[in-house]
């Protein structure tokens, strides 16, 4: 079967396809997906480790009181489990305005789990350098900011759920995101057990 036929049949290696652009997403990318896409699969990258070090100021807090949402940070040898997203280069017009916060497309070597292809796609990281970076800080704190923050996107501790949830699904064990969803729900518990005044 020659090339043009593998393409009709969606057979294609992943890097001949043209007109478009893989995306890897590691936070609400991977479970919010207002975008269309030509095709969508886990994926894994080497070198980075995810994190609960950015503010939000346009999606899950205000700019009075941004939430705590996820970035990337370079760690050599780790690797981290997302989803990617083959898109036309289109979508970047969308994909740019949603992650305007702070994050900034990247170029980086894509593992793409079924097809065991390795591509070279964008991903958005929010580095040190960005105003809305937060950085490290006490995990119970840090569990304590995502319950209390909300905005236009919804609350703080719905996006934390919803990618520890659509982690599992991937089979992704992700310490640092596990570590701060048990943390907010026992502190939701703690808050709904009786006697304790509120
Ligand atoms: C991503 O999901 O890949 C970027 C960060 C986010 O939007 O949560």
């Amino acid at each position: 079967m020659d090339l043009q036929q593998r393409r009709h049949r969606g057979q294609a290696p992943a890097h001949e396809l043209p007109m478009s652009d893989w995306v890897f997403g590691y936070g609400s990318l991977i479970y919010k997906v207002d975008f269309p896409y030509l095709d969508r699969e886990p994926a894994e990258i080497v070198g980075w480790t995810r994190r609960f070090w950015q503010g939000s100021h346009d999606h899950r807090g205000t700019p009075e009181a941004p939430g705590r949402v996820a970035t990337l940070v370079p760690e050599p040898g780790r690797v981290c489990r997302g989803v990617a997203y083959r898109v036309e280069h289109s979508v970047f017009e969308h994909l740019d305005h949603r992650e305007k916060n702070g994050y900034e497309r990247h170029r980086v070597a894509i593992d793409l789990l079924e097809r065991g292809e390795s591509v070279s796609g964008t991903l958005y990281v929010a580095g040190r350098d960005n105003p809305a970076f937060l950085g490290p800080a006490d995990a119970e704190a840090m569990a304590q900011h995502i319950l209390d923050a909300r905005g236009p996107s919804g609350d703080n501790l719905e996006y934390l759920l919803r990618l520890a949830g659509a982690l599992r699904e991937l089979g992704e064990n992700d310490e640092h995101v596990f570590d701060l969803e048990q943390r907010a729900k026992a502190r939701i518990r703690q808050r709904c057990s009786p006697g304790s005044g509120r």
